[in-house]
């Protein structure tokens, strides 16, 4: 089997994608902490798989911190666990995120680390874990007989700073910076980097990340699963990035090209309306 892992995929948009991709028959590994709700959607999967009178792909579930020290050989033992190589994944999506709204000064530490440390560390530490494996690849190989591709989302945050929600600001300009760079580099040995910049969808996000409207104005944003769509039709045609809606790649345009005096006050001022 060669397959798709995907962390994060217990909620939100990891779950979109995950279901996305299970749909089109994709062999799946999932990651994330709560192993419980891995394992109900895998059930989903096979529920739906049944109901369209197909087979389901493989899914393979690996309950884990990303931020723990020793992730990688945990995931490594892990995928061996599943009787599975790293040379099976032809396309990594890091989808894990966290971020807190508020005033960086009232920010406890463990929110400022959980956020550098997911969003940052593990996400990078996964990259450099798993690109060299896939660029080693031959391209057309039994093992990878197409597009081998790595896709680092994002969101919208990563084009201006964000007053009010700092940390998470900085730690999606990282991101898009890292994966813009790595696209080039890794472009010669066959590996296709794709970073998604989405606006606001529904998700656990708002709540956890203490956004006003955790609930109410939250059902106004488009569904998760309709974001998932249009990151994986973008990541499939092998975009560099991918700013899903027309409202979000208006503000990949005009955000970047604002003065940097207007983008700081214009987000603090958006910012402290949302919290
Ligand atoms: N929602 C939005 O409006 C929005 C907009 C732009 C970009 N984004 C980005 O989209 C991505 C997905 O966000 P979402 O909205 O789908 O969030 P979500 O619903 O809160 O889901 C976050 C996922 O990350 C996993 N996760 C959190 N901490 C983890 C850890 N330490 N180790 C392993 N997995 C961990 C969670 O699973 P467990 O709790 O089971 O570990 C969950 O599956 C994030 O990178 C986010 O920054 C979101």
């Amino acid at each position: 089997m060669t397959g798709t892992l995907i962390t994060g995929a217990s909620a939100g948009l990891g779950r979109a994608l995950a279901l996305h991709l299970a749909e089109a028959g994709e062999a799946l590994i999932l990651v994330a902490r709560r192993g419980e709700a891995l394992a109900a959607l895998a059930g989903e999967i096979r529920d739906r798989s049944e109901a369209a009178g197909v087979n389901a792909p493989e899914v393979h579930l690996i309950p884990l911190d990303l931020t723990r020290s020793d992730a990688i050989p945990l995931l490594e033992a892990g995928l061996e666990r599943h009787q599975i190589s790293p040379d099976q994944i032809h396309t990594l999506i890091c989808n894990a995120g966290v971020g807190h709204l508020g005033p960086f000064t009232r920010q406890s530490p463990e929110s400022v680390e959980a956020a550098m440390a997911l969003n940052v560390v593990s996400l990078t530490r996964l990259v450099h874990w798993l690109a060299p494996v896939m660029a080693d690849i031959p391209v057309g190989s039994a093992a990878s007989p197409g597009r081998r591709s790595i896709c680092l989302i994002a969101s919208v945050a990563a084009f201006t700073p964000g007053p009010l929600m700092a940390v998470y600001y900085a730690t999606k300009s990282y991101v898009l910076s890292l994966g813009e760079s790595l696209r080039e580099e890794l472009r010669p040995q066959g590996v296709t980097v794709t970073v998604a910049c989405p606006g606001p969808f529904q998700s656990e996000f708002h709540r956890a990340a203490g956004i006003a409207g955790g609930g109410g104005s939250v059902a106004a944003l488009p569904t998760a699963a309709a974001t998932a769509a249009r990151i994986l039709k973008g990541m499939h045609r092998g975009s560099a990035v991918i700013t899903p809606g027309v409202t979000v790649a208006l503000w990949a345009l005009v955000g970047p090209r604002l003065p940097r005096w207007l983008a700081r006050k214009l987000m603090h001022w958006i910012q402290k309306y949302r919290s």
